[in-house]
């Protein structure tokens, strides 16, 4: 190329015409060119503006719009194939740009009098933000939607909880399910970020330290309609990239997330627990083994995490001990968060579709219920309800498991009244048990009799139903 087809032709920054490896290296197109609607908005309000302070004549303005309301028709009809595409450009911007020169001449080299590209991808990388948050909340909102399904359809199963992995107390289905409806809703929560963060302008804060021309900052923000004041700052909105480190740090949150529903699910889906089993759709086969399904679109979710993981910290670590005020480091910031964005969309999609489809196995999950002792503690708390002192009652219902060990009869309610009692007598605890210890016996009545606000049985599962369908609705 000429050094003449740059529309900056004297700057000095672009040591990149003897060596294309430094010409591509520079570019940063590949991937920011998914910005050019953002561009030529920030664009618009910025022309609007140097209309009205008369920096530019009414004419320029109408030159300005028209070309670039071409461009962006040229794009979104050719996409990659846009002519305008030009590596030695650098960047979506200086592409924009050029090709508006190219249509509107003069008029078009006016547009960029009193900004940079430093406030320009500052303004553009906010914009885009805010539209990739309304696409994310919207498909956690389709997940939680989904599990709220899923808990009206098998929300009664009877099934236990584990911790450590290992069987702990009997819950419902719906318990369960409310856990990543919380999880998610809360990781949901974590994009609205700050005020300040969302709805402040950097545009007019050129490349550093502002302008002498009369721009009114004030004017291009009422243009961009979901901004609502400029940035206090001329250095700091050219300098941070908070906006892109907040936002990765909400996804990476969401996608931490999906990854422990997913894993959670990948052993529910195993032979050995059997506890689900996944649509055909999102199971595959093996190349070896005919009679594989293998949840892979699972372990995709899971796995795609330590890509996610991967961009937060690239993002954090580009931006760790740079001087105040930009430096090209940031460039690569949107490759980062872009990919990241990426993912936890195709995740979020793919986990809405997975929670459509599966089906809770209730006779499987049944089947093994009486293992475990998952009623041992509900035996600790009808002691309670006798009298006697939690600790103490602990020690009572280790024994008697393990005297239902001892005897081989693998379940708590298989004893006897005076079973029990006799326990009870070598801890000083006299004959507390009483027919009624039957009724808090056995996983199914354990689940009703939960009564805390918030448990994992019948009525918190049912409350929590009630509470996000009434809460889906009002929205
Ligand atoms: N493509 C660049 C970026 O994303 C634009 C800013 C370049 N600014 C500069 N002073 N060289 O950061």
């Amino acid at each position: 190329m000429t050094s003449s087809s740059k529309p900056w032709e004297h700057a000095k920054a672009s040591g990149s015409e003897e060596d294309p490896l430094a010409a591509r290296f520079v570019a940063s197109l590949d991937y920011d060119k998914r910005l050019y609607k953002h561009d030529i908005r920030g664009s618009k309000a910025h022309a609007a503006m140097l209309e009205k302070v008369g920096l530019i004549t009414p004419e320029d303005l109408s030159a300005i719009n028209a070309g670039l309301d071409e461009i962006e028709q040229e794009i979104n009809e050719q996409g990659e194939a846009w002519p305008g595409w030009k590596v030695e450009l650098e960047d979506v911007h200086m592409c924009v740009e050029a090709a508006l020169i190219e249509k509107a001449g003069d008029a078009g080299r006016k547009l960029h009098t009193g900004r940079s590209r430093n406030d320009q991808v500052a303004l553009d990388l906010k914009l885009w933000t805010d539209e990739a948050i309304a696409v994310v909340l919207k498909k956690i909102d389709e997940v939680i939607t989904s599990f709220i399904d899923l808990a009206d359809q098998y929300g009664d199963i009877v099934m236990p909880s584990y911790t450590h992995l290992q069987r702990a107390q009997p819950i419902v289905v719906g318990g369960e399910v409310f856990a990543w409806v919380n999880a998610l809703a809360r990781s949901a929560q974590r994009f609205y970020m700050t005020h300040e963060h969302r709805l402040s302008n950097p545009l007019g804060s050129g490349a550093i330290a502002g302008s002498s021309l009369p721009i009114d900052r004030a004017m291009t923000t009422e243009w961009l309609d979901d901004l609502t004041f400029p940035t206090a700052n001329a250095i700091d909105a050219t300098a941070s990239r908070d906006i892109a480190l907040d936002f990765a740090y909400a996804l990476t949150m969401t996608s931490m997330w999906l990854s422990r529903w997913a894993e959670q699910w990948i052993i529910y889906a195993t032979t050995e627990f059997g506890f689900i089993t996944l649509a055909d759709t999102y199971t595959t086969g093996s190349s070896m083994m005919p009679q594989k399904q293998n949840p892979d679109m699972l372990e995709l979710v899971r796995g795609k995490t330590g890509q996610v993981y991967g961009s937060l910290i690239a993002l954090l670590t580009m931006c760790k001990g740079l001087t105040v005020g930009y430096n090209r480091d940031l460039q690569e910031d949107k490759r980062h968060l872009f990919a990241a964005y990426d993912a936890v969309c195709d995740c979020l999609d793919m986990a809405a579709g997975i929670v459509r489809t599966t089906t809770f196995n209730e006779a499987r999950i049944k089947a093994g219920l009486d293992k475990g002792y998952l009623d041992a503690t509900s035996l600790a708390e009808y002691l309670v309800t006798k009298g006697v002192p939690f600790r103490t009652a602990h020690q009572i219902v280790g024994r008697v498991v393990g005297l239902c060990e001892e005897r081989g009869v693998g379940m708590l309610k298989k004893l006897a009244v005076a079973d029990f009692n006799a326990v009870c007598n070598e801890y000083n605890a006299g004959d507390a048990v009483g027919e009624d210890v039957y009724d808090w016996l056995g996983p199914e009545n354990v689940v009703k009799r939960y009564q805390s606000a918030g448990n994992a049985g019948v009525s918190g599962f049912e409350a929590q139903l009630k509470a996000w369908k009434e809460r889906l609705e009002s929205d």
